[in-house]
């Protein structure tokens, strides 16, 4: 009986997501040419159902818990006055419930679950228990048996901190975990990064949530704090979720096995970080469709969400009946960062962690899981290393880079450095007698190399991750009549960090007649600037300047591809006409090193 209602309820689900989104495909013919956008949709509503039916079974699962201690209870009467669940709940289906008295167990169940347990404990009562068969269950393991100092506190998965509008059913939760930092935190410029490359759309349909991996309730509050002003708007909207895990989560670090022959202080490390996964992928679980893995130093590309969406859908589509779905979508090359999952199958992460936290690293883990997954020891590697790109799939490029290590390109450095040896290579050319200009740029600076200090010569210009259409502009004081202009992009320590095809482009301060000659040597934007050159493939933009175009109001970079690398420009130099351009150009060129 139970067993068919539940069935029942499980058809209702179906059928309650089914129903719109075969409504919505009805409305939507017309306008789906391809057969691909088609798929896509049904893709997507076969991930969401796939997603609540794993929130409904972990209905059920409470309900069975609660059904087997209530017949428990009433099997050995009321004389054990110890009420407290200890050791059913498992931690996926747990992360929010606290253990306490059963009535305020009972009180956290949703209606329907509370008529099931009813419905259950009554059929117990009248119908199995009456027959005397055994009452006791076989008891699985769960995560207690794993982390056995969760016990110790009754609160030990009840977060210490949590803000959080609810926002829930999303189709992408991105978990980005933190600690408190000695140097410098990028946490904030990381969530900035984050928001600023959504558009309100894909904001709608994502919860970032922040894990505050800190024992100390004021260093977790003053983090919390941190964000909250910095955010407030995105915090009260829903879109930041705020999370701290009880002191009591952690097992004693101390008494850790030291293994892999690692210092303690990395066992440590390693293990903490491996927890913090498990408790961020538990409480994310429940909130979306499909679950990110982000760090805290990141940067990102415009549109992300929406990419990895198309991506995910695009790999569900086309899945076919034969072959393993895909578990994992790579778009990163780091560790961890970037690493897609389905919520429904997190619990088997989560598990796998806990059982292993001890043991090695998060990343390896992820790896190992999979290997376990679809390897076998009969076969090679060769055909481990297919299977396993079967089942982890990459992204042809990278959405997300790493703050700390991106563009340092340390081998390359340490050559230049090495052939250089004894005479130390500046790493940008000052030119101090550039014409006044207010500077600009959409691409946003790294510390303190901001676009105004190059300009004046005072050090170099370093951006994160220019985008198509991002700008570098130089709207001067008074109309200038330019001679000529040089930029030199990268330097000797990060050579790479170029403008790859971007554009030097001008506005005249005049409107040129139709006529003028200056048409059949610039192209123009739609915009009205003259095209007037390009950086090559060394990095370098340089042209003398035909007189013919007169005095001109601004001068601009222009990316036109989204770039790898971040954009450093070592050499900015702008030559006026007449006899103070000259002067500038007698004088010494490499000013200074840094
Ligand atoms: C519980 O039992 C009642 C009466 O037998 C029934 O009407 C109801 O649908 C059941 N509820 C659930 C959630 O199964
Ligand atoms: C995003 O959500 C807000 C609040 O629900 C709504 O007002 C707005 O129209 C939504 N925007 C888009 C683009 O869906
Ligand atoms: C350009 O056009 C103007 C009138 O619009 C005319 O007076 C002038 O001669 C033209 N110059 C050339 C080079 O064609
Ligand atoms: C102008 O545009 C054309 C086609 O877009 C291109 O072939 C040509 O090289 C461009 N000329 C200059 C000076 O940029
Ligand atoms: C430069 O960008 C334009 C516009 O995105 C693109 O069409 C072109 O292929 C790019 N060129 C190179 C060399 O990447």
């Amino acid at each position: 009986m139970f067993k068919i209602r539940q069935r029942n309820c499980l058809l209702i689900a179906t059928l309650l997501v089914l129903a719109p989104c075969i409504v919505i495909l009805m409305i939507m013919g017309p306008e789906l040419s391809t057969e691909q956008s088609l798929t896509q949709r049904l893709a997507e509503c076969h991930m969401r159902l796939q997603y609540l039916e794993s929130m409904y079974r972990a209905r059920q699962e409470d309900v069975s818990l609660l059904s087997q201690y209530v017949g428990q209870l009433q099997i050995s009467s009321s004389s054990s006055s110890n009420n407290t669940v200890t050791g059913i709940t498992s931690m996926p289906s747990s992360a929010v419930p606290a253990f306490g008295p059963i009535a305020s167990l009972v009180d956290a169940l949703s209606p329907e679950a509370r008529q099931l347990l009813r419905n259950a404990s009554h059929a117990s009562r009248t119908g199995v228990a009456q027959r005397y068969t055994p009452t006791q269950n076989i008891r699985l393991p769960n995560a207690y048996h794993f982390l056995p100092h969760l016990l110790d506190d009754a609160s030990s998965l009840r977060p210490a901190y949590l803000q959080s509008k609810g926002r829930a059913d999303v189709s992408i939760v991105l978990g980005v975990p933190t600690v408190k930092r000695e140097k410098q935190s990028y946490l904030l410029s990381t969530l900035h990064n984050l928001i600023e490359n959504m558009n309100e759309e894909e904001q709608n349909e994502t919860l970032i949530i922040v894990y505050i991996g800190e024992t100390e309730l004021e260093t977790v509050q003053l983090i919390a704090k941190q964000i909250e002003h910095s955010f407030e708007q995105h915090v009260e909207s829903g879109l930041i979720d705020i999370i701290a895990p009880s002191p009591s989560y952690y097992p004693n670090f101390e008494t850790l096995r030291i293994t892999l022959n690692d210092p303690l202080e990395r066992v440590k490390w390693r293990s903490k970080q491996n927890l913090d996964f498990a408790y961020l992928m538990a409480y994310a679980q429940a909130k979306g469709t499909f679950y990110v893995q982000l760090e805290d130093d990141i940067l990102t590309k415009r549109h992300f969400i929406t990419t990895m969406k198309k991506f995910a859908l695009i790999k569900s589509a086309l899945t076919k009946r034969d072959q393993p779905a895909w578990f994992v979508l790579d778009f990163c090359q780091l560790g961890f960062i970037g690493k897609m999952f389905k919520s429904a199958e997190l619990p088997y992460l989560i598990t796998y962690f806990q059982m292993f936290y001890n043991d090695k690293p998060v990343d390896w883990l992820l790896s190992y899981f999979i290997e376990s997954k679809v390897c076998r020891t009969d076969k090679d590697q060769k055909h481990c290393n297919q299977e396993k790109a079967k089942y982890w799939q990459h992204f042809r490029k990278s959405l997300f880079q790493h703050i700390g290590t991106s563009s340092s390109l340390k081998g390359k450095v340490q050559k230049l450095k090495d052939k250089q040896f004894g005479s130390k290579v500046p790493t940008y050319y000052a030119h101090i007698h550039n014409p006044p200009a207010f500077v600009k740029s959409n691409i946003a600076p790294y510390k303190n190399y901001v676009l105004k200090r190059a300009y004046r010569g005072e050090t170099y210009f370093w951006g994160l991750l220019p985008q198509p259409g991002d700008l570098v502009q130089f709207i001067f004081e008074q109309p200038i009549l330019l001679r000529r202009y040089l930029f030199r992009s990268g330097n000797s320590e990060h050579p790479s960090d170029r403008f790859y095809n971007t554009t030097v482009e001008l506005l005249p301060a005049d409107s040129l007649s139709e006529n003028s000659s200056v048409w059949s040597i610039y192209n123009t934007t739609t915009d009205g600037y003259l095209v007037v050159g390009a950086f090559d493939a060394l990095g370098v933009a340089e042209s003398v300047l035909d007189p013919k175009i007169g005095a001109i109001k601004e001068l601009r970079l222009h990316v036109h591809s989204d770039s790898e690398n971040w954009a450093l420009l070592s050499e900015i130099e702008l030559q006026q006409m007449g006899a103070n351009g000259e002067e500038n150009a007698a004088k010494p060129r490499f000013a200074a090193g840094s």
